[in-house]
């Protein structure tokens, strides 16, 4: 019997016949969200039986979906049937409100991740270099390079963040863009606004610079500087926003660019003009600037990493200075014993490889879990 396609075999060939390219079978690792440490591939056969563990591995909202948007979700769902054009505009119309832009500025995929993915494989498709920090959220880049360019990285400074001066030098002429993620994941660190601001107005000059502001929102009020306003008279800077961290909705899958309108046409076209459900737009509508909800979020969130940094201090063990709901410090020992130590006492974290060297990338999740988990942590490393 014929075995039948998977989504991502349907992806790769359909993809290798269009774009005239090989595609390794490396494409189905970077369909996670980041890539797998030595310490991963040698513990996880990744079918892991994740759903009764605390997961400290992906950089989830406890606290989501707020009680709005799950009472939206529940109404929506008489709308199942219909595919969601008209609330997809009414979306758009939202996000372009609280944005400043205008509508055609906005495009909306299935969680940020789409819209990433969809940039790499533009972008990637003509050749050319992709520059970034490393460690960084990868998805954009991994996409590029399985298309045909090559991925520049550029290390963090010692306190892992993003280094934007030794950015700034590795544009080269073939530069086809620059991914710059502030707040940047695995780390939670953040640069300020200045910098960044300064960096992204003259990367433009030379290349498209990806905002990635998934985390913006981690940061106090008055600290959430976007750089959404940049792009009205710049078709060189897109910036994405994602509905699956503050508020909550990773599951549900819907996020935005916000763009010059060509400079979305070049990305939209490698995607489908509907994909978000009726269920995300409707969560999405009654989240976007739910002030209310992303207080508690913020609150809540910073409480329980206190008892990780705290922890960490204690122990003498370094990290970088994170503003979100992840925290990256070296390892303390061989990364497959701790992932192994913590599976046996129900906890999932990353392990990711840097410098030769292995780092626990831990989520944030709520206060008891992370008072269970540095006890759990604290035996694992013994
Ligand atoms: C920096 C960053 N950008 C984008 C994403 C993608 O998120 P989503 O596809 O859920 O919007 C993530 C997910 O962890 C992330 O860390």
């Amino acid at each position: 019997m014929r075995k039948s396609l998977s989504r991502r075999d349907w992806f790769k060939s359909t993809l290798a016949l269009t774009a005239g390219v090989t595609l390794t079978s490396a494409l189905t690792e970077h369909l996670m969200a980041a890539p797998m440490s030595e310490a991963e591939r040698a513990y996880f056969d990744f079918g892991i039986s994740a759903t009764q563990k605390v997961r400290l591995n992906s950089n989830e909202n406890p606290y989501g979906p707020s009680e709005k948007a799950k009472k939206a979700v529940i109404e929506s769902l008489s709308r199942g049937n219909r595919y969601a054009f008209n609330e997809l505009e009414e979306l758009k119309k939202m996000i372009a409100g609280k944005e400043g832009v205008d509508a055609s500025f906005v495009l909306i995929g299935a969680g940020s991740g789409e819209l990433l993915v969809q940039t790499g494989i533009a972008y990637g498709l003509e050749g050319g270099r992709v520059l970034s920090a490393y460690p960084t959220f990868p998805l954009l880049m991994n996409y590029a390079q399985e298309m045909k360019a090559t991925w520049d990285k550029v290390d963090l400074t010692e306190k892992l963040e993003h280094n934007y001066e030794a950015l700034a030098s590795a544009i080269k002429s073939d530069t086809r863009l620059v991914f710059s993620c502030n707040p940047n994941n695995p780390t939670g660190t953040v640069v300020s606004d200045a910098i960044v601001r300064g960096f992204c107005q003259e990367a433009s000059k030379k290349t498209l610079v990806y905002a990635d502001e998934a985390y913006l929102e981690f940061l106090e009020l008055g600290q959430q500087e976007s750089m959404v306003s940049l792009v009205q008279n710049n078709p060189n800077v897109v910036v994405s926003k994602t509905f699956s961290k503050i508020y909550g909705l990773a599951g549900l899958r819907i996020g935005y660019l916000v763009g010059h309108p060509d400079t979305l046409k070049k990305i939209a076209q490698y995607g489908d003009t509907i994909s978000p459900s009726q269920t995300a737009i409707a969560a999405a509508k009654a989240s976007l600037g739910d002030e209310d909800f992303m207080k508690l979020t913020r609150e809540k969130n910073s409480i329980a990493r206190k008892v990780l940094t705290d922890y960490l201090d204690q122990k003498k063990i370094f990290y970088g200075k994170s503003m979100t709901n992840v925290v990256l410090f070296p390892a303390p020992k061989d990364g497959k014993k701790i992932l192994s130590q913590l599976d046996e006492r129900g906890f999932l974290i990353r392990i990711w490889d840097y410098q030769g060297k292995e780092w626990c990338r831990v989520s944030i999740g709520t206060l008891d879990e992370m008072k269970n988990f540095v006890k759990a942590f604290d035996e694992a490393i013994a």
